[in-house]
């Protein structure tokens, strides 16, 4: 039998798939199916710092409002339905979703700013969550903001988390910073003990007849594994936390490649919307009977195989692969000219 263990932020985990961040763990049984079909831990939805910012804002109208009647003051609540739990739900959920399942539960805090609603860390701490991801999405949209602070801002949102709690706390990056590999480094000493490569955009559609800008949810596919994998081969190595590989794992080979590039464990939302929970299971199955196959005896023998300290030649991970890449395409295309 093949050896899947492993561990994800000093936890024990049984296998090397681990349920994403998504509205499916929003109902326990689904939380039980994930584990059941084999899922080594569950990342529950996220509790967002809009959503908390807006709680404590509805808390203080209506605390200062104190003489009226709490029919009158319902009707000044902000409309909090436009947002999946209010965090006392979260904190309930989360507690029911420990007790309903013996694999990890982590917990998702989704912000960009350090403030007030940090505090929430704890919280889910108290209720129980085996760890927490930290989801940084922050999109530069003012020109006086510069790189250099806008990554200032996320080490100190980090560091804010990680002082606050005892559990483990890992980081969803986004792609979308110079140098991933200097900042990764800063995150480890910020507290951080994972990197959750990479964070998707829902980039908005534009609407030309209506003239509307409007938001777009769309699942991933496999192809937005490349850059990941790519990230996760040169990171791999070079700090002392661990990798998880997010965006694209639909299958085996997916989950094969991340695992070569030097992941320690990979996340799946997109291909359990498409395929089902159970989809777990069978891209379980495929990665046993590939394993078995070449008579590997653990998943762990092939870890970081295919990262960039690993292979002899490291120019496909560096300028020579965009170079080659580029070259033997216009080659191509001369030959078939003629
Ligand atoms: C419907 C849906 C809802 C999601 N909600 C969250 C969320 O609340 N917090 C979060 O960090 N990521 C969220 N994600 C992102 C996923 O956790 C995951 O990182 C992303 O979809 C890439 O993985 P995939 O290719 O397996 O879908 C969501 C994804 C989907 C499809």
């Amino acid at each position: 039998m093949i050896d899947f263990s492993t561990q994800y932020l000093g936890l024990k985990l049984n296998g090397p798939i681990v349920v994403s961040s998504t509205p499916l763990s929003e109902s326990i049984d689904n939380i039980r199916r994930m584990e059941d079909a084999g899922a080594s831990a569950i990342v529950l939805t996220s509790l967002f710092e809009e959503q908390l910012e807006l709680e404590s804002k509805a808390l203080d109208e209506d605390l200062s409002r104190g003489t009226e009647s709490f029919a009158e003051s319902l009707d000044y609540l902000p409309d909090l339905n436009d947002y999946r739990m209010t965090h006392e739900v979260y904190l309930e959920h989360l507690r029911r979703a420990r007790e309903a399942v013996n694999i990890p539960i982590m917990a998702s805090l989704n912000g960009a700013t350090t403030g007030g609603w940090v505090r929430f860390a704890k919280d889910m701490e108290q209720a129980g969550a085996h760890a927490i991801e930290l989801n940084t999405y922050a999109l530069a949209t003012d020109r006086s903001q510069t790189s250099a602070e806008l990554e200032m801002q996320l080490l100190e949102l980090v560091a804010a988390v990680t002082v606050a709690v005892k559990i483990p706390v890992a980081v969803k990056l986004s792609q979308s910073f110079t140098s991933v590999p200097h900042l990764a480094a800063r995150l480890e000493n910020a507290g951080a003990r994972g990197i959750v490569l990479f964070n998707r955009f829902y980039q908005p559609d534009f609407d030309i007849e209506m003239l509307e800008v409007r938001p777009m949810l769309h699942f991933s596919k496999p192809s937005e594994l490349l850059p990941r994998l790519h990230w996760a081969a040169i990171l791999y190595g070079h700090l002392n936390i661990d990798l998880a590989i997010t965006g694209g794992i639909h299958s085996a080979e997916d989950v094969l490649k991340s695992i070569m590039a030097g992941a320690g464990i990979t996340m799946m939302a997109s291909a359990l919307h498409i395929h089902g929970i159970e989809h777990i299971g069978r891209v379980l199955a495929d990665v046993r009977y590939w394993l078995e196959k070449r008579e590997y005896a653990s998943l762990w023998e092939t870890r970081g195989c295919l990262s960039r300290r690993s292979v002899p030649d490291t120019s496909p991970f560096d300028r020579g692969n965009y170079i080659k890449t580029l070259s033997s395409y216009s080659l191509r295309q001369t030959v078939a000219a003629f």
